[in-house]
């Protein structure tokens, strides 16, 4: 068995929640590697909707484990709301396991997101304001807090204390708001250590058991290869690691166990918060996209930007995440248009683009060159074999896959597992 990644290939809300339910039942462990409740993936399982935030979206299957890595940073509060959800719905969160390596974020981490926001002015990323920047800050800075601490009190209160000397500084006096003491956060902490303590285990050695046993496993990907810290469109980015290499990073497994990359891609394009977005459309066909796509934020429930299909952005995916399979999701969205435009190159300072350009500046003021290819008018929802879709949106998934140079294994062609086209799909 093997492992794989999974990936967004955009922006995020590419559909990850969808395609991580609908293959997991075929993996013994479902593995989130960064990021946190940031995130929002959705999953449409046996009648009922979850928005799911920190729990691997394979948790709907009992013979899946689900596993939160290393390189995600967990807001206790959240996870335990979210797991209270989940056995509410009859869904047990008793196999769930955390790396006690992961980050804590701390309630100063939430303020000091906000305030950092504020104090950009028109300069704001758009942050999900769940303290993720805050939190990896720490990390780096090498005064987080890690679940394994919630072990002991008395380290905890000991590494509040230290970091509360700068943290009461910051927002006292750079920020004007109230500071906070060990003893108060320690009391609210040490009552979720006990709902999170006897999740905490070794996820590394555990994983890398388990590919050893060739059991698979499946790492699921959060946010986009566009927002990455390092190969996304910075400084309008997240703070970890979204594109594969993460996966490695954020629960310490090794390259080789990686077999294959799904990256999840939308058939048109969304984006939430600040920063370029070459596609982007202001017009009436945005609005269409946005209402029939139902494209509002899972998490913040702020309204995604939409525009056309960018296969410059997917092609930068496929390669840096090495991608050896292509999913496609909404394209029922679609069908309402007469005709609809990819996005083939970008134009800027009489330079032709054909991936993300390398500097800032020519992805802020980049010309799309469109192709435009006819739409297929009608509804597609209830396909379930790549035959019966119509032939121009045959047409336009073979466009997208010879563009990408990836194979499109895979399409969604509405929310719930099974509107969805297996294509050549092979672990
Ligand atoms: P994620 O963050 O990548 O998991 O994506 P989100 O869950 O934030 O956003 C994707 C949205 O599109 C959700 O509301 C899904 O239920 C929905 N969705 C996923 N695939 C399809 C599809 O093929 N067609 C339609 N119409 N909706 C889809
Ligand atoms: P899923 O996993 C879409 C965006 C925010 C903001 C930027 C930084 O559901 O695809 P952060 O709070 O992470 O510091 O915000 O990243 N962002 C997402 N956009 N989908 C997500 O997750 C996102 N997680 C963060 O809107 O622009
Ligand atoms: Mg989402």
């Amino acid at each position: 068995m093997p492992g794989i990644v999974l990936v967004g290939a955009q922006w995020g809300d590419e559909g990850k929640g969808k395609i991580t339910d609908l293959i997991a039942h075929d993996f013994d462990f479902v593995v989130r590697y960064q990021g946190g409740n940031n995130a929002g993936h959705t999953v449409i399982a046996d009648g009922k909707r979850l928005a799911l935030h920190l729990i691997p979206s394979g948790i709907m299957y009992p013979n899946v484990t689900p596993v939160i890595g290393n390189g995600c940073v967990i807001d206790p509060r959240v996870l335990i709301d979210e797991m209270d959800m989940l056995e509410r719905e009859g869904i047990s969160t008793e196999r769930l396991l955390i790396s006690g390596n992961a980050h804590l974020i701390m309630p100063y981490h939430l303020d000091l997101d906000g305030a950092s926001e504020l104090l950009l002015g028109k300069n704001e990323i758009g942050t999900t304001r769940r303290g993720i920047g805050p939190a990896y800050q720490d990390k780096a800075a090498r005064v987080g807090i890690r679940v394994q601490d919630l072990l002991d009190p008395a380290i905890f209160k000991l590494k509040l204390e230290t970091v509360l000397v700068e943290k009461n500084r910051l927002l006292e006096r750079l920020y004007d708001l109230p500071t906070y003491t060990a003893d108060d956060i320690c009391a609210q902490y040490l009552t979720y250590a006990a709902r999170i303590v006897p999740h905490i285990a070794d996820v590394s050695t555990l994983l890398n058991d388990a590919l050893r046993a060739n059991r698979g496993v499946l790492f699921e990907g959060a946010q986009g290869t566009l927002l990455d810290i390092d190969h996304g469109s910075y400084p309008f980015v997240t703070s970890s690691s979204c594109t594969a290499g993460g996966a490695t990073v954020g629960t310490g497994v090794g390259p080789v166990a990686i077999n294959k990359v799904l990256g999840i891609a939308k058939a048109y394009l969304t984006r939430v918060g600040s920063g370029p977005f070459p596609t982007e459309l202001f017009d009436e066909t945005g609005e269409t996209l946005a209402k029939i796509g139902g494209e509002v934020g899972t998490t913040t429930g702020r309204s995604r930007r939409c525009g056309w299909y960018d296969a410059v952005v997917v092609r930068y995916a496929a390669i840096i995440n090495g991608l050896t399979d292509l999913c496609v999701t909404k394209l029922d969205v679609l069908s309402a248009l007469d005709n609809i435009k990819v996005c083939v190159a970008y134009d800027y300072a009489d330079k032709l683009y054909g991936t993300v350009p390398e500097t800032q500046t020519a992805f802020h003021h980049a010309t799309p060159r469109y192709e435009e290819l006819p739409g297929w008018k009608c509804d597609i929802s209830g396909c379930r074999r790549f035959e019966e879709l119509p032939a121009a949106a045959r047409d336009y998934i073979a466009f997208i896959e010879k563009l990408a140079d990836v194979p499109v294994s895979m399409i969604a062609v509405g929310p719930s597992r099974e509107q969805t086209i297996m294509r050549g799909w092979r672990l």
